[in-house]
Parts: structure tokens; sequence; C-alpha cells
């Protein structure tokens, strides 16, 4: 088994920061006890994402990527698209990337599974390649009905194909990281944050400076809005 706080503080150095954390305790309540149908959609999306014809991705891959963790969080997180290992275990996030992601999220007290996690894309694109945008266009009308379903209080875009799917091509990750910003997804404002995607930082090591800037801010944002996670 896995030591969380290890984890933690061995991203805390990597980052070469100090962070103090408080020791209220963490508030497990449900966003809402009835679920209000949210899995129900949740299989009806999942089940038009797996009748998608003619595409590039979907015809390599071993499965389809949906979503892991809590589909009554607050808090929901996209990625880009499966990898080799997500490809075969059929959950996002598995991989180096996830690791990454698991002790970026314990840095600031979020366990993964008390939050709501999928990528823009479900299938996992050939030798790991970026979605090319016609389909990153294509399955953002997927997301977005995802992110509906969901509705959470905080987005996390991460990377610049999460970005792309929501904001188009004409913002620079780089500029718009730590930024609160809203979006409206079928008349609803979401506010929502970018950050850099983890396997950038495995590859960037030097930008994990930014990407904790960003995760503190996320962390600062949570609790003003005394989300329960
Ligand atoms: N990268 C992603 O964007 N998503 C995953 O699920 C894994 C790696």
């Amino acid at each position: 088994m896995v030591n969380k706080e290890i984890l933690n503080q061995e991203f805390l150095k990597s980052i070469e920061s100090e962070y103090i954390f408080d020791s209220a305790p963490i508030n497990r309540f449900r966003k809402n006890e009835e679920n209000d149908g949210i899995d129900k959609k949740l299989i009806d999306l999942k089940d038009k994402i797996k009748s998608i014809k003619d595409c590039e991705l979907k015809k390599f891959a071993k499965n389809l990527v949906f979503s892991d963790g809590n589909s009554n969080s607050q808090i929901m997180l996209v990625g880009e698209g499966p990898g080799e290992k997500e490809d075969i275990q059929g959950k996002p996030f598995v991989g180096d990337a996830g690791i990454l992601l698991n002790k970026m999220l314990n840095a600031i007290k979020i366990k993964r599974e008390n939050i709501y996690i999928t990528n823009v894309v479900n299938y996992r694109p050939p030798k790991n390649r970026k979605p090319e945008i016609s389909e990153i266009n294509r399955y953002s009308v997927f997301l977005r009905e995802h992110i509906s379903i969901i509705n959470p209080k905080i987005l996390i875009l991460m990377g610049s194909t999460a970005m792309e799917a929501l904001f188009g091509q004409k913002l620079k990750i780089s500029k718009e990281r730590g930024k609160w910003k809203e979006i409206i997804i079928n008349q609803k404002t979401f506010l929502t944050i970018l950050t850099f995607h983890p396997a950038y930082l495995l590859r960037q090591p030097d930008q994990k400076k930014f990407a904790w800037e960003d995760l503190k801010n996320i962390r600062k944002k949570i609790d003003e809005l005394k989300i329960k996670i």
C-alpha cells in the first residue's frame, strides 16, 4: 500500500515548495443524496459514445475509457485522452501521468476518488498522438453533455486538448493557465480553470512550479466556495 503522505511530500519536494496543511476534517457529504438520475444519464452517454461510427480512435483502441471517481462530486477534471495503460484498464489516468496526478491532488488534500475524472476523447489515439482538431470537436459534444450531467462547481481542464475542446484554438495554455474562467454549456455557467497536464509536467519538470500555483489556487477556491469534498 502506498503511503499517501509520502507521495504528497514527494510532489511538494519535486516542486520545491513548502505547504502547511490545515487539520480540518474533510467533509465527505455527497452533492445530493438522490443522485438525480446522474448514473442513468451517464450510462446513456456512454452508450452514445460506444455507438460512434467511423472513428479512427475507436478503430484501434482496446477499450472505451469513460471516467473514474465520484459522479456526485462538485469537482470535475478533464484530461486529454487515454494512453496505453488506460486503454488496457478502461480507466483514465492510471499510467505515469495518473501517478503524478494523484500526487498533485494529494498535495492539496484531494483524494482522486472524491472527484470525477474524464478525458476529451474516450478512445486511445494511436501511438498516443494528440487528438486531431476534428476529433477534439467531435468528442467535445460528448464532453459538454458529460459536464452538464455532472454539473460541477469547479471544472479543471488539464492541458491544451481540454482547453481546445471547450475554448477553441485561439488560446495558449501557457498564458491562460491559473485564471478562473466561465464557460456556458447548455445555458449553465461553469467555473473553470486551465492548468498544465501532468504528462507535460513529466516532460517539463521546470513547469511544476506553475502547476503548484494553480493547485493552491484551486484549493483556495474550494475552501472559499465551501465545496464539499
Ligand atoms: N493522459 C490523459 O490525458 N488522460 C489519461 O487518462 C491518461 C493520460
